[in-house]
């Protein structure tokens, strides 16, 4: 049987999906709405917030029939849709609830499966159990620190430490770059790093210094030599800056070869900047995910670099 490959365009970002699909030469099938269909069987792509994997068209006679058809499929269902929302809601209804509720950091990730579907007409569904994101699709929200954190720019490193860093590698010694007001900062610091060095123009908020380990250095992040900051587990970018000048400071970091893992955020102007994103991506081992907590802008990280 045909199965497809779903993507899920961000909302107000679906022109930045279509264009990657097009430099990766993937022919679009389909579209409805933010979702993205290509035939068989196709890579993960950045401007997807998420991705659905051998898609299957299923006919259905009613909305018992059609609950009842995914729900031999699987438990957790992620619904999307862009008609037929009354009729999709009240298939959705039938299924079993799934916690919808923003979630704790460092909260264990969902065990089961979570799948994807929509109404693609009334009485066929498009579905899969084999989805790249264990939150409905692929919205994961926080229980959020109104307290603490200077910004809310704090969540992008919970988000990225939650899906892509196992336990294990959390930790040590660590540099953030672009670090004012301290939101990062303040992350790494939670999380007992034994020492981060924190370096932007401006000052971090004097309540994240007071926390203590933190190295703190008033200066251009572009200016540092690499062979001086010393070994690292963590290299962590906000910084705001075009995409070149980051590429040339992760790279002038790595060839001095002091550093285990890389997490930067690759910030725009108005205009994806197609070209350095793709040098991002010429690295070995490394990938570029847009997260959840992203806006025009994606992050890029590399784990074990040594
Ligand atoms: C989005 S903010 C970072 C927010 C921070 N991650 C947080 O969680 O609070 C970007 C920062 O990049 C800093 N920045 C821009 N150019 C820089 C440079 N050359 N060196 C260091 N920091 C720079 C800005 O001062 C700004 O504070």
């Amino acid at each position: 049987m045909n199965h497809f490959t779903g993507y899920l365009a961000i909302h107000q970002l679906e022109a930045e999906l279509e264009r990657e699909l097009e430099i990766r030469k993937i022919p679009l099938k389909e579209r409805k709405g933010r979702l993205f269909l290509v035939e068989g069987d196709a890579p993960d792509m950045i401007w997807a917030q998420v991705t659905a994997r051998n898609l299957q068209f299923i006919d259905i006679t009613s909305i018992g029939d059609g609950a009842k058809k995914l729900k031999a499929l699987g438990r957790n269902w992620g619904l999307f849709t862009v008609d037929h929302h009354r009729r999709a809601q009240l298939i959705q209804d039938e299924l079993p609830k799934i916690n919808q509720k923003p979630i704790p950091f460092r909260h264990p990730l969902p065990s089961l499966p979570m799948g994807f579907w929509t109404l693609w007409e009334p009485n066929r569904i498009l579905a899969t159990q084999e989805t790249n994101n264990p939150f409905p699709l692929g919205e994961m929200d926080f229980q959020e620190d109104k307290v603490m954190p200077p910004s809310r720019a704090y969540l992008k490193l919970w988000e990225f430490f939650t899906l892509y860093a196992p336990e294990e590698i959390l930790g040590g010694r660590s540099i953030d770059v672009g670090s004012c007001p301290g939101g990062w900062t303040w992350v790494l610091r939670t999380l007992n790093f034994d020492h981060t060095i924190s370096v932007d123009k401006a000052p971090i908020e004097k309540r994240i210094m007071d926390l203590g380990q933190i190295e703190f250095r008033q200066e251009s992040a572009f200016g540092l030599d690499p062979a001086a900051v010393g070994e690292l587990d963590w290299f962590c970018s906000d910084i705001i800056c075009y995409p070149e000048r980051l590429l040339n400071l992760v790279k002038r970091f790595m060839e001095h070869g002091l550093v285990k893992n890389f997490v930067c955020t690759i910030k725009y102007q108005s205009e994806t900047d197609w070209e350095q994103t793709l040098k991002f991506l010429e690295i070995p081992g490394s990938r570029i995910v847009h997260l959840h907590h992203n806006k025009h802008e994606v992050t890029w990280f590399l784990k074990g670099a040594l």
